[in-house]
């Protein structure tokens, strides 16, 4: 072994030294060039970015018959998405996460996405709960079980006309928000198995608990959100008045001891133990572009062809064009923004988070169960899903409380 990492330490120094001899000039040379490809190939994609765009030539999109692409694939599966918010749009994850082009922040015209969920599976890409996207009707939903009947009654029309689908295997999948959506309509299902002509397999969510480990992750990043020496003992302080200081340590420890106690006397504090908030606020401050989704990014912020929240107002959107709307054959006289501007529960949301009602059922009753949380993600932390996990009570254990 020890000839290896020799090896390995010797290779990294020979980049580190290769990369000092680039200068700026050739780094500057590299950045144009590239710029010349984008502008010559994406002529049209670039003029819209400029703000100035004429209609570009959407020709149809044909929804065919869902196929695997990947070698890996099955045409035995049909994976549910839906994004979060509440109120954002599936169709932002189709054309920027999972789905089968990539439209991303600063890209100039889409690209083949080589991770798309579409090499395995077939995927249906919803925008729900009434409210969202290019959803028809008034949002009248009072919690997630009135969204998990409407969202059936959906899926039920769906596969009156797409018949071939009945009978696959589901999973129901969905980010952020919808780690209260998901287990809640797989609840649902587990709960009255005739309802749907699909069998459900299990689910995928990426969520969770975001005030206790706040302060925790502004210190793992230190150097990022480069807060001054006063701010931070702020922090410290606050966090254990809290009861926030030590408990991922203390608690998060295999295998649980018990039930996990709440610091404080809600999921969702208020006031000075909303560190959550107070963080954000003055990240701001130092950074302007500061991303809870993505916290490396700094200025300038990146032109986006949706008009995400996260910069400024950007047009045209590229699912409210008309001709977009036409060739997708989604209604033209709808607005899409791509996170609601109205509330898709409009008295607020009634149910408790789904770790403390459904999703331990459903993870028993579930082949498989995902919970992932991406590292960059300041709005909801990964340490924190990990505490939610910890606290829950599963198979036997359920039984000795
Ligand atoms: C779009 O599809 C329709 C129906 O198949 C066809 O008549 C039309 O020519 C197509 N338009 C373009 C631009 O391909
Ligand atoms: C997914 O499919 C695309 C398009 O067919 C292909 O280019 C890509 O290599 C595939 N990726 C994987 C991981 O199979
Ligand atoms: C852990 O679960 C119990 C029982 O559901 C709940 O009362 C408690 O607030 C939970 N703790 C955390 C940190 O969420
Ligand atoms: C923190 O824990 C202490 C001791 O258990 C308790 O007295 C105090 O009320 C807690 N603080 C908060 C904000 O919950
Ligand atoms: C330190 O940071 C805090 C929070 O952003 C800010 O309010 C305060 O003015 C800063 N103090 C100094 C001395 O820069």
């Amino acid at each position: 072994m020890r000839p290896l990492t020799i090896f390995t330490a010797l290779l990294v120094i020979a980049a580190a030294a290769s990369a000092r001899l680039m200068t700026k000039h050739e780094i500057r040379e590299r950045q144009l060039e590239a710029a010349k490809r984008w502008q010559t190939s994406g002529r049209l994609a670039v003029r819209a970015a400029a703000g100035y765009a004429k209609p570009s030539g959407v020709k149809n999109i044909t929804f065919t018959n869902p196929k695997a692409a990947g070698p890996e694939g099955s045409l035995d599966d049909l994976i549910f998405w839906t994004s979060g918010g509440p109120g954002c749009s599936s169709l932002k994850a189709l054309l920027q996460e999972n789905g089968p082009l990539s439209w991303s922040w600063g890209q100039a015209k889409p690209t083949v996405n080589e991770q798309s969920w579409m090499n395995l599976s077939s995927v249906l890409w919803v925008e729900q709960p009434v409210g969202t996207g290019f959803s028809q009707g008034t949002p009248n939903i009072q919690n997630e079980d009135d969204l998990a009947v409407q969202l059936i009654g959906f899926m039920q029309q769906f596969l009156d006309v797409f018949a071939e689908l009945k009978g696959k295997k589901l999973y129901l999948t969905g980010e952020s928000y919808a780690g209260a959506f998901v287990p809640y309509i797989a609840n649902y299902i587990y709960e009255n198995p005739t309802l749907l002509d699909l069998s459900l397999q299990g689910i995928w969510i990426g969520d969770l608990q975001a005030q206790i480990p706040a302060v925790d992750f502004v210190k793992k990043y230190a150097g990022l959100f480069s807060f001054n020496q006063t701010y931070m003992n702020y922090l410290e302080k606050t966090a254990a008045q809290c009861n926030y200081t030590g408990y991922v340590d203390k608690y998060v420890t295999y295998p649980p001891t018990g039930l996990l106690p709440l610091p404080g006397d809600s999921v969702d504090p208020s006031g000075s133990c909303d560190v959550w908030n107070d963080i954000y606020n003055n990240a701001l401050i130092i950074n302007p572009a500061f991303n809870i989704y993505h916290i490396w990014d700094t200025y300038p912020v990146l032109w986006d062809v949706l008009g995400d929240l996260g910069s400024s107002v950007q047009s045209p959107v590229y699912f409210d064009r008309k001709e977009v709307k036409e060739a997708i054959h989604a209604p033209v006289d709808t607005e899409w923004t791509e996170c609601s501007n109205v509330h898709v529960f409009p008295n607020g949301d009634g149910s408790l988070p789904s770790a403390f009602t459904v999703l331990p059922n459903v993870i028993e009753k579930s082949k498989r169960t995902v919970i992932a949380h991406g590292l960059a993600d300041f709005i909801l932390i990964a340490e924190g899903a990990r505490i939610v996990i910890q606290n829950m009570t599963l198979f036997a254990d359920r039984k000795k409380g």
